[in-house]
Protein backbone atom coordinates (compact mmCIF):
# COMPACT_ATOMS: atom_id res chain seq x y z
CA UNK A 1 0.00 0.00 0.00
CA UNK A 2 0.98 3.75 -0.72
CA UNK A 3 0.56 7.12 0.72
CA UNK A 4 0.04 10.48 -0.70
CA UNK A 5 0.27 13.32 1.23
CA UNK A 6 -1.48 16.87 -0.30
CA UNK A 7 0.56 19.98 0.50
CA UNK A 8 0.44 21.81 -2.91
CA UNK A 9 -1.32 25.09 -2.60
CA UNK A 10 -0.33 29.08 -2.20
CA UNK A 11 -2.33 29.29 1.27
CA UNK A 12 -3.41 32.75 0.46
CA UNK A 13 -5.40 32.52 3.73
CA UNK A 14 -2.74 32.42 6.02
CA UNK A 15 -0.76 35.12 5.11
CA UNK A 16 1.67 36.74 6.25
CA UNK A 17 3.13 33.77 7.44
CA UNK A 18 2.94 31.54 3.69
CA UNK A 19 4.75 34.75 2.47
CA UNK A 20 7.71 32.81 3.29
CA UNK A 21 7.20 29.36 3.49
CA UNK A 22 4.54 26.69 2.81
CA UNK A 23 1.46 26.27 4.64
CA UNK A 24 2.20 22.48 5.88
CA UNK A 25 5.13 23.60 7.39
CA UNK A 26 3.62 25.92 9.78
CA UNK A 27 4.07 24.97 13.00
CA UNK A 28 0.99 23.32 14.98
CA UNK A 29 2.00 23.18 18.74
CA UNK A 30 5.25 21.55 18.52
CA UNK A 31 5.38 20.18 15.28
CA UNK A 32 5.16 21.52 11.36
CA UNK A 33 1.28 20.57 10.20
CA UNK A 34 3.35 17.94 7.68
CA UNK A 35 4.72 15.79 10.32
CA UNK A 36 0.79 14.90 11.67
CA UNK A 37 -0.08 13.30 8.54
CA UNK A 38 3.23 11.70 7.90
CA UNK A 39 3.29 10.23 11.16
CA UNK A 40 -0.57 9.02 10.68
CA UNK A 41 0.37 6.82 7.37
CA UNK A 42 3.71 5.52 9.02
CA UNK A 43 1.83 4.79 11.72
CA UNK A 44 -0.72 2.67 9.91
CA UNK A 45 2.54 0.46 8.41
CA UNK A 46 2.51 2.60 5.18
CA UNK A 47 6.72 2.55 4.15
CA UNK A 48 6.72 4.90 0.53
CA UNK A 49 5.29 7.88 0.73
CA UNK A 50 4.90 10.53 -1.80
CA UNK A 51 4.50 14.00 -0.78
CA UNK A 52 2.47 16.30 -3.55
CA UNK A 53 3.69 20.05 -3.03
CA UNK A 54 3.30 23.55 -5.19
CA UNK A 55 3.66 27.06 -4.70
CA UNK A 56 6.57 29.15 -4.15
CA UNK A 57 8.55 27.16 -1.07
CA UNK A 58 8.35 23.81 -2.33
CA UNK A 59 11.94 23.47 -1.64
CA UNK A 60 11.42 23.99 2.21
CA UNK A 61 9.96 20.58 2.42
CA UNK A 62 13.56 18.80 1.96
CA UNK A 63 15.56 20.34 4.73
CA UNK A 64 12.78 19.51 7.04
CA UNK A 65 12.23 15.96 5.64
CA UNK A 66 14.91 15.03 3.23
CA UNK A 67 14.88 11.41 2.15
CA UNK A 68 12.23 10.13 5.02
CA UNK A 69 14.67 7.78 7.01
CA UNK A 70 14.17 9.92 9.96
CA UNK A 71 10.62 8.67 9.87
CA UNK A 72 11.36 4.86 9.68
CA UNK A 73 10.20 4.94 5.58
CA UNK A 74 12.01 3.05 3.19
CA UNK A 75 11.63 6.33 0.60
CA UNK A 76 9.92 9.71 0.66
CA UNK A 77 9.23 11.29 -2.78
CA UNK A 78 8.29 14.68 -3.61
CA UNK A 79 6.39 15.56 -6.61
CA UNK A 80 5.60 19.32 -7.71
CA UNK A 81 1.59 20.67 -8.59
CA UNK A 82 1.72 23.81 -10.85
CA UNK A 83 -1.33 24.85 -10.69
CA UNK A 84 -4.00 24.45 -7.65
CA UNK A 85 -5.69 21.97 -9.82
CA UNK A 86 -8.05 20.68 -7.28
CA UNK A 87 -6.83 17.62 -4.93
CA UNK A 88 -8.02 14.70 -7.32
CA UNK A 89 -5.62 17.05 -10.14
CA UNK A 90 -2.90 16.66 -7.37
CA UNK A 91 -3.46 12.90 -6.74
CA UNK A 92 -3.36 11.94 -10.57
CA UNK A 93 0.07 12.97 -10.47
CA UNK A 94 0.93 10.18 -8.77
CA UNK A 95 0.02 7.79 -10.60
CA UNK A 96 3.47 6.06 -12.01
CA UNK A 97 4.26 5.91 -7.94
CA UNK A 98 0.99 3.84 -6.46
CA UNK A 99 1.34 1.93 -9.85
CA UNK A 100 -1.16 -0.94 -9.52
CA UNK A 101 -0.78 -0.86 -5.26
CA UNK A 102 -3.57 0.78 -3.03
CA UNK A 103 -3.24 4.22 -1.86
CA UNK A 104 -3.87 5.99 1.25
CA UNK A 105 -4.43 9.88 0.72
CA UNK A 106 -4.26 12.15 3.41
CA UNK A 107 -4.50 16.17 3.06
CA UNK A 108 -1.90 17.84 4.47
CA UNK A 109 -3.71 20.12 6.62
CA UNK A 110 -5.98 17.48 8.55
CA UNK A 111 -4.88 16.25 11.82
CA UNK A 112 -6.38 13.65 14.04
CA UNK A 113 -7.00 12.92 17.23
CA UNK A 114 -6.58 9.19 17.06
CA UNK A 115 -4.80 6.50 14.99
CA UNK A 116 -5.75 5.59 11.44
CA UNK A 117 -5.17 1.72 11.72
CA UNK A 118 -8.24 0.62 12.26
CA UNK A 119 -9.73 1.83 8.81
CA UNK A 120 -6.98 1.15 6.85
CA UNK A 121 -6.48 -2.15 8.01
CA UNK A 122 -10.05 -2.58 7.07
CA UNK A 123 -9.23 -1.05 3.59
CA UNK A 124 -6.07 -3.88 3.65
CA UNK A 125 -8.39 -6.34 3.74
CA UNK A 126 -11.18 -4.60 0.84
CA UNK A 127 -11.01 -6.64 -1.93
CA UNK A 128 -11.63 -3.30 -4.50
CA UNK A 129 -13.46 -0.01 -4.11
CA UNK A 130 -13.02 3.16 -1.94
CA UNK A 131 -12.94 3.94 1.73
CA UNK A 132 -13.76 7.21 3.21
CA UNK A 133 -14.21 8.44 6.98
CA UNK A 134 -17.22 10.55 8.17
CA UNK A 135 -16.91 13.03 11.18
CA UNK A 136 -20.08 14.89 12.49
CA UNK A 137 -19.12 18.38 12.56
CA UNK A 138 -20.57 21.70 13.50
CA UNK A 139 -20.46 23.04 10.20
CA UNK A 140 -20.74 20.20 7.19
CA UNK A 141 -21.49 22.99 5.19
CA UNK A 142 -17.70 23.68 4.60
CA UNK A 143 -17.14 20.10 3.83
CA UNK A 144 -17.96 17.70 1.24
CA UNK A 145 -21.77 16.53 2.97
CA UNK A 146 -22.91 12.52 2.29
CA UNK A 147 -26.95 12.20 2.01
CA UNK A 148 -27.28 8.78 3.70
CA UNK A 149 -30.50 6.42 3.22
CA UNK A 150 -32.37 5.30 6.01
CA UNK A 151 -30.19 2.01 6.63
CA UNK A 152 -26.84 4.55 6.40
CA UNK A 153 -26.16 3.75 3.25
CA UNK A 154 -24.57 6.92 1.02
CA UNK A 155 -26.61 7.69 -1.71
CA UNK A 156 -24.66 11.14 -2.84
CA UNK A 157 -21.73 13.30 -1.40
CA UNK A 158 -22.10 17.06 -2.02
CA UNK A 159 -19.07 19.35 -1.80
CA UNK A 160 -19.89 22.53 0.26
CA UNK A 161 -23.63 22.46 0.19
CA UNK A 162 -25.36 25.50 1.56
CA UNK A 163 -27.97 23.13 3.05
CA UNK A 164 -26.20 20.22 4.63
CA UNK A 165 -28.52 16.96 4.22
CA UNK A 166 -26.67 15.76 7.32
CA UNK A 167 -24.24 16.84 10.28
CA UNK A 168 -21.29 14.51 8.63
CA UNK A 169 -18.28 16.15 6.90
CA UNK A 170 -16.31 13.73 4.58
CA UNK A 171 -12.84 14.11 6.25
CA UNK A 172 -9.43 14.22 4.50
CA UNK A 173 -8.35 10.64 4.76
CA UNK A 174 -9.70 8.75 0.72
CA UNK A 175 -8.17 4.94 0.77
CA UNK A 176 -8.65 3.99 -2.98
CA UNK A 177 -7.72 1.24 -5.09
CA UNK A 178 -5.50 2.10 -8.66
CA UNK A 179 -8.98 2.43 -10.38
CA UNK A 180 -8.87 5.74 -9.08
CA UNK A 181 -6.46 7.23 -11.53
CA UNK A 182 -8.94 6.06 -14.37
CA UNK A 183 -11.53 7.96 -12.36
CA UNK A 184 -9.64 10.97 -12.46
CA UNK A 185 -9.06 10.84 -15.68
CA UNK A 186 -12.69 10.75 -16.93
CA UNK A 187 -13.27 14.08 -14.49
CA UNK A 188 -14.11 17.71 -15.66
CA UNK A 189 -13.40 20.54 -13.70
CA UNK A 190 -16.26 21.74 -10.91
CA UNK A 191 -17.40 25.31 -10.70
CA UNK A 192 -14.34 26.48 -9.11
CA UNK A 193 -12.32 25.24 -11.85
CA UNK A 194 -10.77 21.96 -9.87
CA UNK A 195 -11.09 18.71 -9.89
CA UNK A 196 -12.73 17.72 -7.21
CA UNK A 197 -12.08 14.34 -4.37
CA UNK A 198 -15.88 14.12 -4.08
CA UNK A 199 -16.47 13.79 -7.59
CA UNK A 200 -14.16 10.87 -7.31
CA UNK A 201 -15.80 9.58 -4.14
CA UNK A 202 -19.10 9.56 -6.17
CA UNK A 203 -17.72 8.09 -9.19
CA UNK A 204 -17.18 4.70 -6.82
CA UNK A 205 -20.51 5.40 -5.15
CA UNK A 206 -22.16 5.27 -8.50
CA UNK A 207 -20.24 1.50 -8.92
CA UNK A 208 -21.15 0.48 -5.24
CA UNK A 209 -17.57 0.52 -4.45
CA UNK A 210 -17.72 3.19 -1.50
CA UNK A 211 -17.46 1.99 1.99
CA UNK A 212 -16.73 4.50 5.01
CA UNK A 213 -16.16 4.50 8.81
CA UNK A 214 -17.20 6.77 11.93
CA UNK A 215 -14.16 8.37 12.55
CA UNK A 216 -13.41 8.32 16.26
CA UNK A 217 -11.55 11.12 18.35
CA UNK A 218 -10.75 14.73 17.07
CA UNK A 219 -10.17 15.72 13.31
CA UNK A 220 -8.78 19.33 12.90
CA UNK A 221 -8.90 20.81 8.86
CA UNK A 222 -6.21 23.41 10.37
CA UNK A 223 -5.56 25.08 7.18
CA UNK A 224 -8.50 26.85 6.61
CA UNK A 225 -8.19 29.92 8.69
CA UNK A 226 -5.56 31.76 11.96
CA UNK A 227 -8.64 30.66 13.96
CA UNK A 228 -8.41 26.60 12.81
CA UNK A 229 -4.59 26.77 12.88
CA UNK A 230 -4.92 28.16 16.51
CA UNK A 231 -7.52 25.44 17.52
CA UNK A 232 -6.21 22.79 15.91
CA UNK A 233 -2.55 23.76 17.83
CA UNK A 234 -4.83 23.87 21.11
CA UNK A 235 -6.12 20.54 20.79
CA UNK A 236 -2.89 18.64 19.92
CA UNK A 237 -1.45 20.35 22.98
CA UNK A 238 -4.55 19.14 25.25
CA UNK A 239 -5.01 15.31 23.99
CA UNK A 240 -1.99 14.93 21.93
CA UNK A 241 -2.43 13.71 18.22
CA UNK A 242 -2.57 10.45 16.45
CA UNK A 243 -2.55 8.41 19.59
CA UNK A 244 0.39 10.18 20.70
CA UNK A 245 0.67 13.01 23.80
O1 LIG B 1 -10.74 18.87 4.92
C1 LIG B 1 -11.72 18.05 4.33
C2 LIG B 1 -12.27 18.66 3.06
O2 LIG B 1 -11.16 18.85 2.14
C3 LIG B 1 -13.34 17.78 2.41
O3 LIG B 1 -14.49 17.68 3.25
C4 LIG B 1 -13.74 18.32 1.05
O4 LIG B 1 -14.66 17.47 0.44
C5 LIG B 1 -12.51 18.48 0.15
O5 LIG B 1 -12.85 19.07 -1.09
C6 LIG B 1 -11.46 19.35 0.85
O6 LIG B 1 -11.98 20.66 0.95
P1 LIG B 1 -11.13 22.01 0.92
O7 LIG B 1 -11.75 22.93 -0.08
O8 LIG B 1 -11.07 22.50 2.33
O9 LIG B 1 -9.68 21.58 0.42
P2 LIG B 1 -8.41 22.52 0.33
O10 LIG B 1 -8.48 23.37 -0.89
O11 LIG B 1 -8.21 23.21 1.67
O12 LIG B 1 -7.23 21.49 0.12
C7 LIG B 1 -6.95 20.48 1.06
C8 LIG B 1 -5.46 20.15 1.06
O13 LIG B 1 -5.02 19.72 -0.24
C9 LIG B 1 -4.57 21.32 1.44
O14 LIG B 1 -3.65 20.81 2.37
C10 LIG B 1 -3.91 21.77 0.16
C11 LIG B 1 -3.96 20.54 -0.73
N1 LIG B 1 -4.21 20.86 -2.16
C12 LIG B 1 -5.38 21.49 -2.49
C13 LIG B 1 -5.65 21.80 -3.81
C14 LIG B 1 -6.94 22.49 -4.18
C15 LIG B 1 -3.28 20.53 -3.12
O15 LIG B 1 -2.21 19.95 -2.80
N2 LIG B 1 -3.55 20.84 -4.42
C16 LIG B 1 -4.70 21.48 -4.83
O16 LIG B 1 -4.87 21.74 -6.03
Amino acid sequence: MKGVITAGGLGTRLLPMTRVTNKHLLPVYDRPMIFYPLEALVQAGIEDIMIITGGNHAGDFLPLLGDGSEFGLKQLRYTYQRREGGIAEALSLTRDFVGEDKVVVMLGDNILEKSIVPYVEKFRHQPHGARILLKEVEHPEFYGVPTLDETGRIIQITEKPSSPPTRYAVIGVYMYDHRVFDIISRLTPSGRGELEITDVNNAYLEEGLLDYDILEGWWADCGETRQSLHEAGCLVARTGANNRE
